[in-house]
């Protein structure tokens, strides 16, 4: 038997195509990602989650000298509001990049490691929440689930 696993998903030339609250979280995703401490990589990236409340929890990668110790900004923004507001759900995450690992015009797309703990919280609300990722020049690729980064994922 052969299998096709569609994916859905959107894409803006720019974010002034999402909605105003999806706009205000793409201005922190950035604020975040220049707090990055990338000194290694000098690629630094940056997340902002919208949780259920209308809070915004901000995360971007730190590095370490000895490299495995340092965390992606997903991972740093998604452990943050799970231990410190657990009860709120995540609706939105935003993440965008900067730096010479990704072409000019390219979107940064999370590594496998924050696609699993995107989807274990997904999976612990028991709601999907929404991936932005935008690109260096504004441009946008959405998807509706964090199930979407992570097809035939671990647990499922
Ligand atoms: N990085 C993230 O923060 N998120 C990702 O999804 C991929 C990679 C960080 C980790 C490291 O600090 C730098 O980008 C280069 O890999």
């Amino acid at each position: 038997m052969n299998y096709i696993h569609e994916i859905k998903y959107e894409r803006h030339d720019h974010y002034d195509g999402l909605s105003s609250t999806e706009q205000q979280l793409v201005l922190s995703a950035q604020e975040a990602m220049h707090r990055a401490y990338a000194p290694y990589s000098k690629f630094k990236v940056g997340a902002a989650l919208l949780l259920s409340d209308g809070s915004v929890v901000k995360g971007s990668n730190q590095e370490n000298m000895a490299y495995p110790s340092g965390l992606c900004a997903e991972r740093v923004a998604l452990f943050h509001a799970g231990s410190n507001f657990p009860e709120k759900d995540v609706e939105c995450i935003v993440i965008t990049a900067e730096g010479s690992l990704l072409h000019p015009t390219g979107i940064v797309s999370p590594c496998g490691a924050c696609r699993q703990v995107m989807l274990e919280t997904q999976r612990r609300q028991a709601k999907p929440f929404r991936v932005v990722l935008v690109g260096q020049k504004g441009d946008v690729v959405a998807f509706n689930s964090a199930e979407d980064l992570l097809p035939l994922a671990f647990g499922s």
